[in-house]
């Protein structure tokens, strides 16, 4: 087993930051919350978060004292440093206002955790508390000019603490930092690349599944198609994968994602089910219970492929670690809502499978990467997120199949145009919307009433937030003129100039 580092979250909002950091370091790091029972095999060292608690409170969140015992390596960040100068008999007080911001580190000594660091250091601060005493059990290791500990020691362990946050990128010497406690400290080896994900990751596939079989529901976005490769490498032709044509596809895409999937020697099986999808949506024009139809036919569609698969034992999916973070987070996250029409009765069959997650471990960035290692082509790795339901939610309204085949020549225009003009990279997602109203036109003599689209492209990292890009006007006015030029039913193009918040991604 690999080096690990265990970052133990008390609900910061900055705990994702450092899992990252430490990743980036070629070291295998992973997050869990305060409250779980530790898993200490191959842990070389542990951190402890910040939390937006104070450890002054009657029932502030407690350090398991596992981790302050039998030599560990420990280093704790803001809330962490405060605990355990509290736990070791340090004063910490509230400091009557909140410390945000910048600072300048004064005072450093030749501390090995702060090797390769110089005085006047800028650190990015972020608390309500502060530890204004240290007792002779600590070696203070730095100030500021409005604390008297930004970092100290605890004499005769290998238990650190500091007030700032190293992992954001305002601290100008934090990866410094993390990388003399990570690697000098606790003696980590730097080894943890995507080949290396990759090799163990299938030595725990293989034995894991042993020789049973698989089934998976393929996307045709980078995730998925990621998790499937990784399997595919375990157990071969026992993975079975199922692409299903919703009919809300883009443009000739089931053909091009099944092409792609026989190339990289997947067993998948592609299900034409538009129809089903469109029969579901008749009459449905309020967006959740689109969304909804769409999943309920999902669901169907898949169950019946599934049961053609004999003897299947496993799910496969392509879960991320950001999902995984959300569900597990000491702050709660979205996972009681997620789950809860999992409990509803009368499950497909599928539901009731194990469940297996290649990806569970790795950042967006991180699944690109080891796909690259695999041999995954670029034009997979690198496309644009696609909502799962599709074009249907981007026909605002009812679904027809004429409006479908309107809103795919439309997104074929823009999305080529976007490739052609070498902006598709430099946009996060972008999309095509057919609106529900007419306007009036005038093509040649005639005069026109006919549908408006409207083009979105927007910069984002993870979709939580996002700005609307800001393409030339030249190829906006190229794309424009060939939208209304080609696509029969269009003769109004608009952009979409909103970002997120207030406004959503998507128009539904
Ligand atoms: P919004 O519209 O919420 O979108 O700003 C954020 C990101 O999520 C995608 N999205 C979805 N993905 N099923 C999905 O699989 C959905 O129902 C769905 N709704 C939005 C959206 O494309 C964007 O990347």
């Amino acid at each position: 087993m690999e080096d690990r580092i265990l970052i133990v979250d008390f609900g910061s909002q900055y705990t994702q930051l450092i899992a990252r950091r430490i990743r980036e370091l070629n070291v295998y790091s992973e997050i869990i919350p305060y409250h779980a029972e530790p898993d200490l095999n191959g842990v070389k060292g542990i951190i402890l978060s910040g939390s937006p608690h104070s450890v002054l409170e009657k029932n502030a969140p407690k350090v398991n004292p596992v981790f302050l015992e039998n030599n560990h390596s420990v280093l704790g960040i803001c809330y962490g440093a405060q605990y355990i100068a509290n736990d070791q008999g340090a004063k910490v007080l509230p400091s009557g206002h909140r410390e945000y911001g910048r600072a300048n580190l004064k005072g450093i000594t030749s501390h090995p955790l702060f090797k390769g660091i110089p005085e006047n250091s800028q650190v990015w601060m972020s608390h309500g508390d502060s530890i204004t005493e240290l007792n002779d059990k600590f070696e203070l290791i730095a100030s500021t000019n409005s604390i008297p500990v930004a970092a100290y020691h605890v004499q005769g362990k290998n238990i650190y603490g500091i007030q700032f946050h190293p992992e954001v990128y305002h601290s100008t010497d934090g990866v410094q930092l993390l990388k003399n406690f990570v690697v000098d400290l606790c003696g980590c080896d730097q080894s943890w690349t995507p080949q290396s994900y990759i090799e163990t990751t299938v030595a725990e596939l293989k034995e894991k599944i042993g020789d049973q079989q698989v089934v998976m529901g393929l996307s045709g976005g980078v995730d998925s198609t990621v998790a499937a490769v990784l399997l595919h490498e375990a157990i071969g032709d026992r993975l079975h994968c199922i692409f299903v044509d919703n009919g809300l596809l883009r443009k000739n895409e089931f053909e091009s994602v099944i092409k792609q999937y026989e190339d990289l020697d997947l067993n998948v099986t592609g299900v034409r089910a538009g129809d089903r999808f469109l029969d579901a949506l008749k009459g449905k024009t309020e967006p959740e219970s689109k969304r909804k139809a769409i999943g309920a036919t999902f669901i169907q569609v898949f169950d019946d492929e599934a049961h053609r698969i004999k003897n299947v034992d496993w799910l496969g999916q392509g879960t991320i670690y950001p999902d995984v973070i959300e569900s597990v987070s000491a702050s709660g996250g979205p996972s009681a809502t997620i789950k809860s029409h999992h409990n509803v009765g009368g499950l497909p069959d599928f539901m009731k499978l194990n469940v297996v997650e290649p990806l569970k471990w790795l950042f967006k960035d991180e699944v690109r990467r080891v796909g690259k290692a695999l041999g995954i082509k670029d034009d997979i790795l690198s496309r644009h997120p696609f909502p799962g339901p599709g074009l249907g939610i981007r026909i605002l309204g009812e679904v027809t199949h004429e409006k479908v085949r309107i809103l795919q020549d439309v997104d074929d225009i823009y999305i080529s145009s976007l490739k052609k003009h070498k902006l598709y990279d430099e946009v996060w997602q972008a999309a095509a919307i057919l609106l529900p109203i007419q306007s009036v036109g005038v093509m040649g003599d005639e005069r026109t009433y006919e549908n408006v689209v409207a083009l979105r492209a927007v910069g984002s990292t993870d979709g939580m937030t996002a700005d609307w890009s800001h393409l030339p006007y030249e190829f906006l006015s190229e794309v424009s003129n060939n939208i209304i030029n080609r696509v029969k039913g269009v003769n109004r193009v608009v952009y979409d100039i909103s970002s997120k918040p207030p406004s959503t991604i998507e128009w539904e």
